[in-house]
Formats: C-alpha cells, structure tokens, sequence
C-alpha cells in the first residue's frame, strides 16, 4: 500500500517556493493516495519562535494549504504536537541514528552557522524527528522540493539500521517525490540563493499572502541580466536569475522549461515580467482570498487540526505499540 506523508513548518508565511515546489505537488497526489499532511510545529521551534506567532503560523499555513486545495476530508491534516507518536519514535531514532550521520547533514551547517555551539541539539536531531514523522505512518512516498532530499536519504538509512538491528522487516525504505518545472525555486535577489522563509529580504520572495501590487512589485524589482531571454534551456541554465524566472514563469502555466522557452524566447525582462506578475497574481490570487476567509474563523482551522490529529493518532498509535514491543519495552496491554 502507497501512503504519502510530508510536512511544512509553521515558522512565517508560506511562499511561492513552498507551493510549486510542495503543496501544488500534494493537491495533486491527494486524489490518488491516501495522504497526511502536517505542520510541523515541533521543528518550527528548533529555533526560537515566539509562542504567539508560532500559534498564528501554524493557523496560517493550515489555511494556505486548505486554501491551495488541500482537501481536510479525504486526507488528513494536523500540526504535529497533537500527536505524541512524532516525539515518541524520534527518541527511539536518537538512539538508532549515528553521530556522523548527522555531522554530514548540510541543512543544520547552513542554519547553525558560524555558531554552531549555540544551536538547539533540536536542531541538530531535526532528521531524526523528521524520519519519525514519515515511519510513524509507515508512509512510503514523501513528495518535498529539491532542499529536502539529504533528509530523506538519513531517513532511508535510519528505517533500514532500525530493521537490521532488530531483525525485522519493519519500517519501509520511503522514496521521495520530487517533480515540476519548480522543485527548488531561487530568491528573487540572488538566484543562486534558495527561496526561503528566514531570508531577511521580503523581496527575496513571493509570500502566498502577497496581494497583486506587492507581488508586481517584488517581480519588478527581481534581480536579472541585461540579455534578453534566449530560446534553450542550456543557455538559460547558465543565467540563475533568468532560468529562476522562467522556472517560476513555468510552473505557473504548468509547462516544462522548453515549451515555457517556446514562449518567452528572444524577449527582454520588462516585457516579461509583466506575463509573469499576470500568471503569478491570477494562480496566488484566489488561494489568498479563501486564505483571508478561512482567518477569518480561527475556530473553523482549529477544529479542521484537531479532527485530523484524532485521525493521525489512530493509524500511528498501533504502530507505536508495535514498535515499542520491537524495541523490547515492556508495557501494559492497554497503552
Ligand atoms: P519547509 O517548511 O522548509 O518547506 C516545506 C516544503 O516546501 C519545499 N520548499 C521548496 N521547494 C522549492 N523551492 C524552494 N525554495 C522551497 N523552499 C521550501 C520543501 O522542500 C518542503 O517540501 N524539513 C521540512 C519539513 C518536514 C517534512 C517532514 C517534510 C518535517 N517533517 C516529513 C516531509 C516529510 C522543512 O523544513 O520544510
């Protein structure tokens, strides 16, 4: 059986590069697989968050991805402090995992920094914490941008030690989805630069909460070369800035790079951004409108949140028990 797990986290607005390069994929698959998606509240806080805004964020990302086209019914959506299984299986991995797997992580040498002695050992176990989100389901495909595929690999060798060291043919070995003309999309001011919540330039990104004037803006002022565009996608690549461009330009229209080229070829950035604010205001458009509706009843996102946790903890519960029994911990019948 195919089961599709992936996660956001809750640390500011969600952004162009979390769409294209995440949620749209998970609209998509959600009518073909049974699928849980969740907010990730405990990574969120692997670097301080505020508790007010963290209490926001996770309302706010819940009512993008409702309002993106997520479907609360048919799949299951919930923030990830609601179910213990998530912290319970990501101690037992603590123990499973190796140091040197960590080490070579690079998402935790980026974000610990010059500093490293001063990061959270949360954020230093985050893999850990994510390998038990995904295996506390058993889910076996996880659809993610480009930047979480190192993850996905520890996750990969954490299922396979755990299934060695025990002897069972336990937790599966997840593979990860990663597809679209859009799977890493690049800062507007740098192209060389991941597209990304903790930036401290806001024009460095489209936020999903960007009305049509600011998204124009933020086009208009994106960073570009002075050729016009060219009409290969091996000429595009060597420009970060112009291929970013058309990436996003792409995406929107649901076109590879090549028939995107087909279009835009041999015209200058002003002319084209203009097609690209247009494409951009009219998919970002009506998923902020049903965001600001959904906001408007912080009642309604909760309920959604807490009927999906229920639903998260009834798949992961007997799961734990099994693991728990693996591990050799003894407990009551009843947990
Ligand atoms: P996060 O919150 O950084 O991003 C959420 C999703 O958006 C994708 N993404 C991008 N895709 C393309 N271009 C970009 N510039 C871009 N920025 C972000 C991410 O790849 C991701 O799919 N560790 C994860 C959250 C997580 C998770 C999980 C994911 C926790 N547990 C289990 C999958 C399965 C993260 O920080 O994503």
């Amino acid at each position: 059986m195919n089961r599709i797990f992936s996660g956001v986290q809750p640390t500011g607005n969600l952004h162009l590069g979390n769409y294209l390069g995440a949620i749209r994929n998970w609209v998509r698959l959600q009518r073909d697989f049974e699928c849980i998606f969740c907010i990730v509240d405990m990574h969120a806080i692997t670097v301080w968050q505020d508790p007010k805004e963290l209490r926001a964020h996770t309302r706010e990302v819940a009512a993008g991805m409702l309002a993106a086209g997520v479907d609360p019914q048919a799949n299951i959506v919930f923030n990830q402090s609601q179910v213990p299984a998530h912290a319970e299986l990501a101690w037992i991995f603590n123990c499973v995992a190796r140091l040197g797997w960590l080490n070579r992580m690079t998402q935790f040498k980026e974000k610990a920094g010059k500093h490293r002695e001063n990061a959270s050992v949360g954020l230093y176990a985050y893999p850990n914490l994510m390998a038990a989100d995904i295996l506390a389901y058993k889910a076996t495909h996880v659809p993610v941008g480009e930047d979480q595929k190192q993850h996905l690999e520890l996750t990969r060798d954490v299922a396979q030690k755990f299934n060695n060291d025990f002897g069972v043919d336990f937790f599966p070995l997840v593979e990860p989805l990663i597809f679209g003309a859009a799977t890493r999309v690049m800062s507007l001011r740098d192209g060389t630069k991941k597209m990304s919540k903790s930036d401290e330039s806001d024009y460095s990104r489209i936020n999903m909460t960007d009305d049509a004037d600011t998204i124009a803006l933020k086009v208009r002022k994106a960073r570009t070369d002075p050729e016009p565009l060219p009409d290969t996608v091996e000429d595009l690549d060597k420009r970060p800035e112009a291929s970013n461009l058309v990436g996003i330009y792409a995406a929107l229209r649901d076109l590879d790079k090549v028939e995107a080229l087909r279009q835009v070829a041999g015209r200058n950035f002003a002319d084209f951004k203009k097609d690209l604010t247009d494409v951009a205001v009219s998919v970002l458009g009506p998923i902020n409108d049903e965001m600001q509706r959904l906001l408007e009843d912080p009642g309604h996102v909760d309920a959604v949140l807490a009927e999906g946790a229920r639903r998260a903890r009834a798949i992961a519960e007997p799961i734990m028990r099994d693991v728990y029994d693996i591990v050799g911990f003894l407990q009551a019948t009843e947990r």
